[in-house]
């Protein structure tokens, strides 16, 4: 894993890159941390000690630890400062060294990121967006505040620190080694759909949407462009994805369309209903109206009816949920649907398919057959990119 450099400075929000220094460690990474004088004013450095298990640094010159800057700087894969306040990106857009995050800051070549958070006035102050500018321009990526409550009943406004789930999953995008899926555009869809019987019925499956969330936020930590495309679904989607919510199986179908023509990937990991209701009824059928069979007809195949928008070169993905034949139906539907790679499972087996954390996945290609076993769903979602960055590269989708 990486070593992260976390530089924070003092603001009402430093409490929160406790958090965030918990959820680094907790990612397996070795992260030094860096603390303005004002930040310790805020929150102990003993928190963070017992947090990382690492000692805490604030001075620029300490006895005997003269030259920690450098040090620290050239250890770092990643720097991160959270939060930044108004003072500290003044002083880094001026090139100040003054103090021993300042001074880490110049010495460091690794990826810096960082994370302002202040009032909303003081964001929206010209000097602060001409020193923001400033630091972009010298290659920091910088993360915007998030628009919430302030402190001090200041209302609500531009200017909150991003939650620490958000910016740590940043520093993993930052940190993840190189990938061929680095600024292609990665489309996903995931989730059931569902399909009205009446205004508060529908038919739909048990998909929860995990495993499309775990392919979708894989593909975003390995660098990519991202657009979930997500039914109706009960897994928790990282604040940081960009998400079109559908509901019907022709809504996915006309989202997938849309995104097609900009995609170097589709992964089709949803669940869509393959039937609907061919009337739903347009008022509440009440529990005293004699019971009516439901006639219901197919919805279309997304797969089938949007392969003339695919780009050429571009790498589709299909799954194949499977109770009988898993094999055999993913080799044809690798076939008849034009797939480059079928995932397929077996949904009669112990902790694989819909809901369960983990999944066992055959991958299917013209090629061959891989069998993976039983893994966590975000391991399956490695595998799976793994195979199409392996694919995209051959294919030269551009
Ligand atoms: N799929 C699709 N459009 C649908 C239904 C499914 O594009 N209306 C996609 C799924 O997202 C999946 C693949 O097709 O990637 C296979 O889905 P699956 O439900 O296993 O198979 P079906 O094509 O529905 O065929 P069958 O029901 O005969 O197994």
């Amino acid at each position: 894993m990486a070593r992260i450099l976390l530089g924070v400075t003092g603001g009402i929000a430093s409490y929160k890159s406790v958090w965030l220094a918990r959820l680094l460690t907790q990612a397996g990474h070795e992260v030094d941390v860096v603390m303005s004088r004002a930040a310790r004013e805020f929150v102990g450095a003993i928190t963070f000690e017992a947090v990382t298990g690492r000692p805490v640094h604030t001075q620029l010159l300490d006895a005997g630890h003269a030259l920690d800057h450098i040090k620290l700087a050239r250890a770092a894969d990643a720097l991160v400062v959270a939060p930044a306040t108004a003072e500290f990106l003044a002083k880094a857009a001026g090139g100040h060294a003054d103090d021993l995050l300042t001074a880490c800051l110049l010495a460091a070549t690794c990826p810096v990121l960082v994370v302002p958070a202040m009032n909303d006035r003081m964001w929206a102050h010209p000097q602060v967006a001409q020193n923001v500018a400033h630091l972009r321009a010298l290659g920091y990526a910088i993360l915007e505040p998030a628009v919430g409550p302030l402190a001090q009943g200041e209302g609500s406004g531009a200017g909150r620190l991003p939650e620490p789930e958000v910016i740590a999953a940043r520093v993993a995008r930052l940190v993840a080694p190189a990938s061929a899926l680095r600024g292609r555009h990665v489309v996903v869809t995931a989730g059931p759909t569902r399909e009205a019987v009446d205004p508060v019925r529908f038919v739909s499956n048990h998909s929860t949407g995990k495993m499309g969330v775990a392919i979708a936020e894989a593909a975003w930590r390995r660098g990519a462009e991202v657009t979930l495309i997500a039914g109706p679904m009960s897994a928790p989607v990282g604040a940081w994805l960009p998400v079109v919510p559908v509901e019907t199986t022709q809504e996915m179908a006309d989202a997938v369309r849309a995104a097609l023509p900009r995609a170097d990937v589709l992964v089709m990991a949803a669940a869509p209903a393959d039937f609907r209701p061919v009337e739903p009824a347009a008022q509440k059928i009440k529990k005293g109206a004699a019971p009516r069979p439901i006639e219901l007809t197919p919805t279309p195949d997304i797969l089938l009816t949007t392969r003339a928008d695919r780009r050429p070169g571009s790498v589709i993905v299909g799954f194949a949920l499977e109770t009988t034949d898993v094999l055999a139906s993913a080799r044809r539907k690798l076939e008849v649907k034009s797939l480059d790679l079928v995932v397929a499972n077996d949904a009669t087996e112990p902790g694989a398919g819909f809901g369960h954390d983990t999944n066992r996945v055959t991958l299917v290609t013209a090629e061959g057959e891989v069998a993976l076993p039983l893994l966590a769903k975000p391991a399956v979602a490695e595998a799976i990119l793994d195979e199409v960055e392996a694919r995209l590269a051959r294919q030269g989708a551009s």
